[in-house]
């Protein structure tokens, strides 16, 4: 395709990119100058309680990221081989890789075409005797059906794991995206809404799992003997500098959430009318705000790739992402001859083959988002 050169943007428009401001700075400062660099020190217990108190629940503990914060958990409910965990397929490989390493097997349910989440009237069919945790996931915009998950979960008796990484400020019918699951897992990556560099949380109403959540990700320290160690953990340990940074940011997580939706709203605005895509609106059918978290479109025409649009943007200087790849299609999972690609899981190829998002950074400027606009209404 020929580039319309008077549509070309000027300065090159990054996919993500943080927003560390100077009050995020000053915190950082006090922590380094504190001496408490490592993972203790006052931020982490504070940005620990106001997590929890900010989600409605009585326990978070920080981890080193979002996919560790799935290890941990899963480890935590003694998942082992031979045991079954139900995962989205359309999500984060984190998922999938956290089942795997406790030695348990993932079974894989297909996402919704409209607003990519899995699709809950397809997990019952999936429960067996072995079934032992599912892991909702909620992607990109909406939540997922967590309130019927977590039901089935009780009334199946199955743990539930709500991995709310993409989600935080996010409510579901007046609650917090990551207050139903008996385990919760957050990340905070750069292009998350609390963005710490790397970092990571679980949040729960139980003591128990908490407990054992704080000791697996610091190497199960020895309770009478510090360093004879209790049981196979991980240096899964969250600094106090980046809990500062934390901190910071969660006392303006309103302010964060409402830019967000500020952005996905424009976005809406102006490419709505195109019906060559799927772009989803501010408020779903159920009722749900949607988040965007990213802003993501999907290309309805199944001869046109989004590989090929996102070139095609990148020499108008928006960089794009392509969106997940399904699980049961990793090349990783067929190398290990695990054999997941039996089924057809056609929604989540579908929407990887034909999903990207665009650019929806808190700096992002409303005339960058009408440049994007105008331009993917002249490729697509
Ligand atoms: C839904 C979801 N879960 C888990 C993760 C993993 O988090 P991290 O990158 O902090 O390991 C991500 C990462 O973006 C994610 O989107």
């Amino acid at each position: 395709m020929k580039i319309k050169s008077e549509l070309r943007i000027k300065n090159y428009i990054p996919v993500s990119e943080p927003l560390i401001t100077q009050r995020d700075k000053r915190e950082l400062m006090k922590a380094i100058k504190s001496g408490w660099i490592s993972s203790s020190g006052k931020y982490i217990e504070n940005f620990e309680k106001n997590f929890s108190k900010y989600l409605g629940v009585k326990y978070s503990t920080t981890v080193s990221n979002g996919t560790a914060a799935l290890e941990v958990a899963l480890k935590s409910l003694d998942i082992k081989k031979g045991d079954e965990v139900i995962i989205p397929n359309f999500t984060i490989i984190s998922n999938a890789l956290a089942v795997i390493k406790v030695g348990a097997t993932p079974k894989f349910i297909d996402c919704k075409i409209n607003d990519w989440n899995m699709n809950y009237n397809e997990i019952e069919k999936k429960i067996t005797k072995k079934t032992k945790v599912i892991i909702a996931t909620h992607i990109y915009n909406f939540p997922c059906e967590i309130e019927k998950i977590q039901k089935l979960c009780k009334r199946k008796k199955l743990y539930l794991i709500e991995d709310a990484a993409e989600v935080l400020g996010l409510d579901f019918k007046k609650k917090k995206c990551g207050s139903f699951g008996d385990l919760s897992t957050f990340s905070f990556y750069s292009n998350k809404q609390v963005t710490t560099g790397e970092g990571g949380m679980i949040s729960t109403n139980n003591k128990r799992l908490y407990e054992k959540c704080k000791n697996l990700k610091n190497l199960c320290f020895g309770k009478i003997d510090r360093f004879n160690h209790d049981d196979i953990g991980w240096n899964y340990r969250y600094t106090n500098l980046q809990a500062a940074i934390g901190f910071s940011q969660l006392k303006r997580i309103n302010s964060i959430v409402k830019k967000k939706i500020e952005i996905g709203k424009r976005y809406y605005k102006n490419l709505k009318e195109n019906k060559k895509i799927l772009i989803n609106p501010p408020i779903n059918l159920n009722g749900h705000k949607n988040i965007y978290w990213v802003v993501g479109i999907v290309i309805k025409d199944k001869k046109i790739k989004a590989k090929k649009i996102s070139m095609i943007l990148k020499e108008y200087n928006i960089e794009t992402r392509p969106f997940f790849f399904p699980m049961n299609k990793q090349k990783v999972f067929k190398k290990l001859k695990m054999n997941f690609d039996k089924e057809k899981l056609k929604n989540s190829y579908y929407i990887s083959q034909h999903g990207l998002y665009l650019p929806s950074y808190l700096k992002l400027k409303k005339n960058q988002i009408d440049q994007i606009c105008r331009v993917v209404n002249h490729v697509i």
